[in-house]
């Protein structure tokens, strides 16, 4: 299999196909009633991506089975050899369309801004989203080699991987909560406390659920349901992209597994860059759990 270098697009590094994809985006059609889901890569994207796919269908688990997750919530800049693109993918679903990224704001469709769709962004904390990203690089083979994880760590922390710079990525989206409908979550929260999220999330989309419905959305969005569920586990695409012998996409669910991958020097080195790099934010992650 062969596995092609990033490609610069305005100086975001992105896979190749994906890059390709990026022209066409300008024609994407925004309804006023899409909800765009954004994050930086291995941040909860597929979990929260369920959730609102669950809320969306009342809570009905049978519902949440027409099809992979990557079908009932189109992957906008998604686009691989011999599959749907995302923005194909988009064209053949009815509103109320719910949508998920990973684009920076430079790249994202001006559209989705100025029709001010709401916006869920959720953020992971930058430890766990590199050992994350690691291990998917391995299995998703669509990306570059990763390389030992000393190497990669070092292209993380300076943005040399797809999508750039996590520094960045989760400033710029907290920083749009100001300007736009943005529902800024944080995983750790989610592991915490479920319901309390989802709630917020009923909330900000106005479809409220009766706790019940809430309840059971928690029991069937857990690490365990969705790792075990074909439609949302990804093991339904090809072995070309994801290889889960490598290393499974539903991989622990875990916050703090960064404690297992990162050596002590690697974390002192770590800690002093992301102070620099966060410095002028207002922006906190809870990670002491
Ligand atoms: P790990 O690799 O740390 O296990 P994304 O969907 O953005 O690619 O993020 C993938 C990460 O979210 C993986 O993290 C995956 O295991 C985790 N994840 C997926 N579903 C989850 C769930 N229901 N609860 C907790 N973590 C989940």
């Amino acid at each position: 299999v062969s596995r092609p270098p990033l490609v610069s697009v305005k100086g975001i590094p992105l896979i190749k196909y994906f890059a390709e994809c990026i022209e066409r985006l300008k024609d994407l059609q925004v309804w006023p009633d899409d909800v765009l889901i954004s994050t930086y890569p291995k941040s909860g994207t597929t979990w929260v991506s369920e959730i609102l796919d669950m809320i969306y269908q009342g809570g009905d688990q049978e519902k949440c089975q027409r099809g992979p997750i990557y079908t009932r919530v189109p992957f906008l800049e998604f686009k691989a050899p011999g599959i749907l693109s995302g923005m194909e993918t988009l064209k053949q679903i009815p509103a109320p369309r719910l949508i998920k990224t990973h684009l920076p704001l430079l790249l994202l469709p001006q559209a989705l801004l100025d029709r001010k769709v709401k916006i869920i962004y959720m953020a992971r904390n930058a430890k766990d989203v590199a050992v994350s990203y690691f291990n998917f690089y391995k299995m998703a083979k669509v990306h570059p080699d990763p390389g030992a994880w000393e190497d990669f760590l070092e292209k993380f922390m300076t943005g040399q991987v797809c999508y750039g710079s996590w520094y960045q990525h989760v400033q710029e989206w907290w920083e749009l909560r100001k300007r736009q409908p943005v529902l800024y979550l944080f995983y750790e929260d989610m592991k915490k406390n479920p319901k309390r999220e989802i709630q917020k999330i009923t909330e900000f989309v106005g479809r409220p659920l009766p706790e019940d419905i809430i309840d059971r959305i928690v029991q069937q969005t857990s690490f365990k349901k969705m790792q075990e569920n074909p439609m949302t586990n990804y093991t339904t695409a090809p072995t070309e992209v994801m290889d889960h012998s490598i290393s499974p996409f539903m991989r622990k669910g875990i916050t703090g597994d960064w404690k297992n991958t990162f050596t002590v020097a690697q974390n002192e080195r770590f800690d002093a860059d992301y102070e620099k790099k966060m410095a002028d934010s207002d922006l906190h992650f809870h990670t002491d759990l």
